[in-house]
């Protein structure tokens, strides 16, 4: 045993060594010239080949530098870890540069010539720099923007260099409050990240970003999430809201939402979750393991077990039949139509219903008032996501009473 373990060390040893001896590597196949973890490289190398089209200088002290060579093939340039304090000069790359690492710098300004000079731009990270804001040029491929971890106290007003933006990477930062014009200057926007930001309220992503895909505001400060949030948009997938302060959750009938995130929230579990529950019970929604904070009863019961019922706040047990009115929230709902068990209302008059048969299965129907005749309207099967798609060989509902 001691034997083995001495000569273990020996190796370790020998290997750190010959680490250590390496200032770079050049792989003349994917044209890859790498120099990095060498923590005294405090300039840039300048036996880097012309040719190269991935160049990875991470993890260096390389400081603000005069002069880059002059190199019109490369793509991918990495000085994330470095010792940067500007925006580098980077002209001599410009003709091909599409992907620009610059992230854990000190980089503290961004001159407008520079960055415009990089014109074939696709992703610019600036992660964990101390940056207040950003120039508005315009570059026209521009698609992934990271800025996260800056001192930023809003997202910057960029309409030129956002107007391709896809992906927007905000947080770890106090945000707090985040305008709606910079949001709208990004009408492309799918994904946005605004995770650890001092949010109180949830971004206006939904009215200002029509293709927004996939939210995260985690660990934020949110209360609430607005009751006609998912009325907004019908693409959001994704919403990450883990550890937040959040007790309730819109009805989410009508929005093609597939993954909700909620763990870490004092989730009250009652009758205005029973559209998460409609969906999850249709396979159309996956939410995470979160417990019930309230109702005492329900307390440290994942949301996902508590059954419609509970969610009603009743103890007797349920079996859908044509002939019970159910009062929730609001006046009574009856769909003439057997096997319509539940009614649920939504805000905007459309209505979220869910249809269970004696056997478990589960379908969401929508209902919608007939303006001409007080007291009646339509149900209708929904297909999930698309109010426009409800069925028209619809029925008659009256409620009222
Ligand atoms: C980095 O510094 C160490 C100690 O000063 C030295 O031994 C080593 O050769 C240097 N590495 C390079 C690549 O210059
Ligand atoms: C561009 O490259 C040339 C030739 O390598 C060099 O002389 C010049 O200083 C470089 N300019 C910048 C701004 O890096
Ligand atoms: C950034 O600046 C701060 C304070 O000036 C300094 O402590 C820190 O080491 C710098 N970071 C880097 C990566 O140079
Ligand atoms: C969250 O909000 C509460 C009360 O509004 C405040 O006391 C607390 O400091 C906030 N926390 C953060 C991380 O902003
Ligand atoms: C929740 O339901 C799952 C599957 O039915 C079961 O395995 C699990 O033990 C339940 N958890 C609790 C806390 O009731």
């Amino acid at each position: 045993m001691i034997r083995f373990s001495k000569s273990a060390t020996i190796c370790l040893v020998l290997q750190t060594f010959f680490i250590g001896s390496r200032t770079f590597d050049w792989d003349p196949e994917s044209k890859t010239f790498n120099q990095i973890n060498d923590k005294n490289l405090t300039s840039i190398p300048t036996n880097i080949p012309t040719d190269a089209i991935v160049v990875n200088l991470r993890n260096n002290a390389i400081q603000d530098f005069t002069s880059f060579p002059r190199l019109d093939l490369v793509t991918d340039l990495t000085l994330t870890y470095n010792a940067l304090t500007a925006f580098p000069d980077l002209t001599n790359a410009s003709a091909s540069l599409k992907y620009l690492f610059l992230g854990n710098n000190n980089i503290t300004q961004i001159s407008a010539d520079l960055l415009s000079s990089l014109d074939q731009l696709e992703l610019l990270q600036l992660s964990n720099n101390r940056l207040r804001n950003l120039p508005d040029v315009y570059i026209p491929n521009l698609r992934f923007l990271h800025i996260n971890g800056n001192i930023m106290s809003d997202i910057p007003l960029l309409p030129l260099l956002g107007a391709d933006v896809r992906r927007l990477d905000a947080g770890q930062q106090a945000i707090s409050y985040v305008g709606l014009e910079s949001l709208k200057a990004m009408p492309h926007l799918e994904f946005l990240n605004m995770d650890q930001a001092g949010l109180m309220e949830v971004p206006p992503v939904m009215e200002a970003n029509p293709m927004i895909n996939y939210l995260s505001l985690m660990t934020n400060n949110i209360t609430a999430i607005p009751d006609d949030f998912f009325l907004h948009n019908q693409q959001l997938a994704v919403l990450s809201l883990e550890f937040n302060r959040i007790r309730s959750i819109p009805d989410v009938c009508l929005s093609p939402i597939s993954t909700l995130m909620l763990s870490g929230n004092p989730i009250t579990c009652d009758e205005k979750l029973l559209s998460i529950k409609v969906a999850t019970e249709m396979g159309k929604l996956y939410v995470d393991g979160v417990t019930c904070s309230h109702p005492t009863s329900l307390q440290g019961k994942p949301i996902a077990n508590v059954t419609l019922q509970e969610f009603r706040g009743r103890s007797q047990d349920y079996q859908g039949s044509h002939d019970v009115l159910y009062k929730l929230r609001g006046p009574l709902y009856f769909c003439d139509k057997p096997n319509i068990a539940e009614v649920v209302p939504n805000v905007n008059k459309m209505m979220c219903a869910l249809l269970c048969t004696r056997s478990i299965h589960c379908d969401g129907w929508s209902y919608e008032p007939d303006t001409s005749r007080p007291g009646y309207g339509k149900c209708g099967l929904v297909m999930w996501g698309s109010p426009s798609a409800v069925d028209t060989s619809t029925f008659d509902v009256f409620y009222g009473k």
